[in-house]
């Protein structure tokens, strides 16, 4: 089942969060001159246009990256996300959102490479004319699951995958938790970094207690919550990020608290940035 489209969701909470945190771990594996490649199993249409009907409907990024950019300066640890963001729009206007597929594209070295799993038809078909040419990027139009397995550990044998389905159906959850340790096996420095949703569902909240429990290495864990807990729908959102980069964890505890001021709805919900395997 494919009905989900991010369309409706770009720019909101939880892609601050996720965009803010693949920028900053990119960076940190650029710190080595050594080439290395991003994996995006779940890539969605790459680019957004927050004029668009969908977007329109709830105008979540009004609560979400607008709320980051009515602040300037932003903090260092947010520079290199909201330079991509204001290189894809004109002047002070919010019109466009990029994806994690724009995101991780902008940041390559030309020695680096980006992987790009999506299902849905129209969202590869966006990003199959968005990168035709680009020799650095290649899009799978295959279920990024079972794909990514398939294409690690990747010749560079340095980089990250990103984990970040929709979580519409139970299977997107289990999924999850056999992927993870199976990924691991087959590329043990690779850093894994998994998304997940903060929602009143018991079962979500069961999800991310067995994500974390995973027994793997430097396996870290951000959270941020903004919206009221009564509130229904989407509280906030977290990564699970296994093998995290030296120096990335001094950059979230500065984030979290930063983010958490400016998206939080009168000062709901809260955050937090720890280890869970020793570092
Ligand atoms: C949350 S969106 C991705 C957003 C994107 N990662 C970003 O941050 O801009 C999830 C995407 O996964 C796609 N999808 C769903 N199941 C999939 C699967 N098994 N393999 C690959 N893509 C899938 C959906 O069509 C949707 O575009």
């Amino acid at each position: 089942m494919l009905s989900y489209q991010h369309e409706y969701h770009a720019g909101n909470h939880a892609d601050v969060l996720k965009h803010s945190v693949l920028a900053l771990l990119i960076r940190a594996l650029q710190r080595k001159p050594k080439p290395m490649r991003v994996l995006d199993t779940h890539a969605g249409s790459g680019t957004y246009d927050l004029g668009s009907p969908e977007a329109q409907r709830g105008r979540e990024f009004e609560r979400g990256i607008a709320r980051v950019l009515e602040e300037r300066p932003v903090p260092p640890e947010l520079a290199a996300y909201i330079q991509i963001v204001d290189a894809c729009n004109r002047g002070d206007a919010l019109e466009t959102y990029p994806g994690s597929p724009r995101i991780a594209r902008a940041l390559l070295r030309e020695t680096d490479r980006l992987e790009l799993f999506e299902l849905h038809p129209k969202a590869h078909a966006a990003l199959e004319s968005a990168f035709r040419r680009d020799r650095q990027v290649h899009v799978h139009r295959r279920d990024g699951f079972e794909g990514v397995l398939a294409v690690v550990p990747p010749p560079e044998r340095r980089g990250l995958v990103l984990i970040d389905p929709s979580y519409e159906t139970d299977d997107d959850f289990a999924r999850v938790l056999d992927v993870v340790p199976a990924l691991h096996r087959r590329w043990t420095n690779g850093v894994i970094a998994v998304w997940y949703p903060l929602l009143r569902r018991p079962q979500a909240a069961a999800f991310a207690r067995r994500l974390c429990a995973l027994d793997l290495p430097r396996f870290y864990r951000v959270e941020l919550e903004v919206e009221p807990a009564g509130g229904f729908g989407l509280l906030g959102s977290g990564l699970a990020i296994a093998n995290l980069p030296y120096g990335v964890d001094a950059e979230l505890e500065t984030l979290l608290p930063w983010l958490h001021r400016r998206l939080a709805v009168d000062g709901a919900g809260g955050f937090r940035a720890r280890w869970l395997t020793a570092p």
